[in-house]
């Protein structure tokens, strides 16, 4: 019996983490019947209204019991005033440090009925499926020292350390090689090593552990570059292996390629597959409660869940196979729907893709 910590959160977390329980809830989703202990916990500002904490110690206590955590979304209006070890992001930042979840898997890969909602021109992107593999645990996001001094002069000054052991690229760079192994065998790895320390040690080491992988093509790219051939030629890219700030960025520019943002899922594992999954759009609080959210992405973070975490590649398989179906089958909800075209509710998408499920 597998433990499944979820964790729904804030604005929109509890309505398409509910749709996303009723299909990891189904026993016949694998062969030998899936059965899976879950249980829930309150986090980020769910999390401070139950315990004065993003992050409760209860909560994060069924995470690190957990074999697996679904996260829904967190953050919203009526936090952003706290102080920022109050604030609802922090409980993302030390689940993932806590955990020790340093590779983030961000697919960006274009649904062929939804070509029309990317912003760019269909023969840019139609056939796109690019993996963003990102560094989670490191970077200017956790280096110390950092905070804000004032100067001899008088004057406040903010500071920041941007910082990469040769372990942390190593273990990254080993995950992403892994990945466009099993994918079309190109890794790109950004940095912005023409100016950079970090950076430049960064190159080093991919390009060292490259050669274990004969068989993948390493080509490096600077930051600045990448952003503008993501959008001048996305198709040229398979796996991008980057940092956590630079990943942070490129994944973001990347998932709006797709022009559904409400479509993409995300894995963020430690060394041995435990794994945190999450939908990579916000807790959208304009629509929260209304029950029309897209709970796709929270579906296929379930599917990545199965593969990663679970090991049940069929059922992961399966789940996506399903979701293609009901798109398919013509259904979408608000944020994916052409003008003109029908909306389903949050629960109505959910249940279709149960449906597919067959
Ligand atoms: C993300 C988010 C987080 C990050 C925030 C919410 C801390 O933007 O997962 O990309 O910057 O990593
Ligand atoms: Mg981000």
């Amino acid at each position: 019996m597998k433990k499944i910590a979820v964790l729904p959160g804030d604005g929109i977390g509890p309505e398409i983490v509910a749709a996303t329980r009723t299909v990891l809830e189904l026993k016949r989703l694998t062969a030998d019947g899936l059965r899976l202990e879950i249980a829930e916990a309150p986090v980020g500002g769910a999390g401070y209204a139950a315990a004065g904490d993003p992050l409760p110690p209860a909560t994060l206590e069924l995470a690190r019991g957990a074999d697996a955590i679904l996260f829904g979304a967190v953050g919203g209006p009526k936090y952003d005033a706290l102080p920022r070890p109050k604030r609802p992001e922090q409980a993302l930042l030390r689940l993932r440090k806590e955990l020790g979840l340093f590779a983030n898997l961000r697919p960006a890969t274009l649904y062929p009925e939804l070509a029309a909602a990317s912003t760019l021109k269909p023969e840019v992107v139609s056939g796109m499926d690019i993996l963003i593999v990102r560094e989670l645990t490191g970077d200017i996001y956790f280096g110390q020292p950092r905070g804000i001094r004032t100067t001899e002069a008088g004057e406040r000054e903010g500071f920041d350390t941007m910082r990469y052991t040769e372990g942390e690229i190593r273990r990254i760079a080993h995950t992403a090689f892994g990945a466009a192994r099993r994918r079309a065998k190109r890794l790109c790895s950004v940095d912005k090593a023409n100016v950079l320390e970090t950076s430049q040690l960064w190159r080093e080491v991919v390009t060292a552990v490259g050669r274990e992988y004969p068989d993948v093509e390493l080509t490096h790219m600077y930051v600045d570059n990448a952003a503008m051939q993501l959008l001048r030629a996305p198709k040229q890219f398979d796996v991008i292996v980057t940092g956590n700030m630079f990943g942070d960025i490129l994944s973001d520019e990347a998932s709006m390629l797709t022009g559904s943002i409400g479509m993409l899922p995300s894995a963020s594992l430690d060394s041995r597959g435990k794994g945190l999954y999450e939908p990579i759009h916000g807790s959208a609080p304009d629509i929260a409660g209304k029950g029309v959210a897209n709970p796709l992405a929270t579906i296929l973070s379930a599917a990545m869940l199965l593969r990663y975490s679970l090991g049940e590649a069929a059922a992961a398989d399966r789940v996506e196979r399903a979701v293609r179906k009901v798109l398919a089958q013509g259904l979408r909800t608000a944020d994916i729907a052409a003008p003109g075209e029908a909306k389903v509710a949050t629960s109505v998408m959910g249940a279709a893709v149960v449906a597919a499920l067959g």
